[in-house]
């Protein structure tokens, strides 16, 4: 059996509400939430945080420091910022990106802007086994379990 480790950020809780599903479906899997000192919430922290996904800027992170190279898969999920990834999982990818034997990527968005974030997080850690994206209409539990199921039958293959 696979070795997983599923790293995430979420900062309204969507994201993490996925990995939750994910993590129970899986059965065996680690977790490791990765916290972003800089983001904000409100209306100004919308644009800022935005501004800041576009740029492509990397930021201050906490995790509790798993050993991504101890895993034979990580699987790395992320809100789309600004059809970017976050700075949080920027930052993670870029710091960890040697010790990533292989990966796959989960995302959370609104309705667009998902593929060119996953476009973006290959060029730093490569081609992923599998992606799987949930816009918000796909969030609810049992359209999301459909494609979770999807998800997790490539990735554990
Ligand atoms: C700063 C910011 C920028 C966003 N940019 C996009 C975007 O470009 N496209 C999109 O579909 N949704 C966008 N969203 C919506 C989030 O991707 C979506 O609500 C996501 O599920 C939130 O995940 P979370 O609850 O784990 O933080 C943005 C949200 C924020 C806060």
């Amino acid at each position: 059996m696979k070795k997983i480790l599923i790293a995430y950020y979420s900062l309204s809780g969507k994201t993490r509400k996925i990995v939750e599903q994910v993590e129970k479906t899986l059965e065996e899997c680690e977790v490791e939430e990765i916290k972003d000192l800089n983001a904000r919430r409100g209306i100004i922290g919308f644009i800022r945080n935005g501004r800041r996904a576009m740029k492509e800027k990397q930021t201050d992170i906490i995790t509790s420091e798993k050993n991504p190279s101890e895993y034979d898969l990580v699987i790395l999920a992320s809100p789309v910022w600004a059809a970017n990834m976050t700075p949080a999982i920027r930052t993670y990818m870029e710091r960890y990106k040697d010790k990533i034997k292989a990966s796959a990527f989960i995302l959370t968005c609104g309705s667009s802007g998902d593929d060119k974030a996953l476009e973006k997080m290959e060029n730093i850690v490569g081609t992923p086994v599998d992606t799987v994206t949930f816009s918000a209409k796909e969030l609810k539990q049992e359209t999301a379990q459909k494609k979770i199921n999807k998800f997790i039958e490539k990735i554990t293959a």
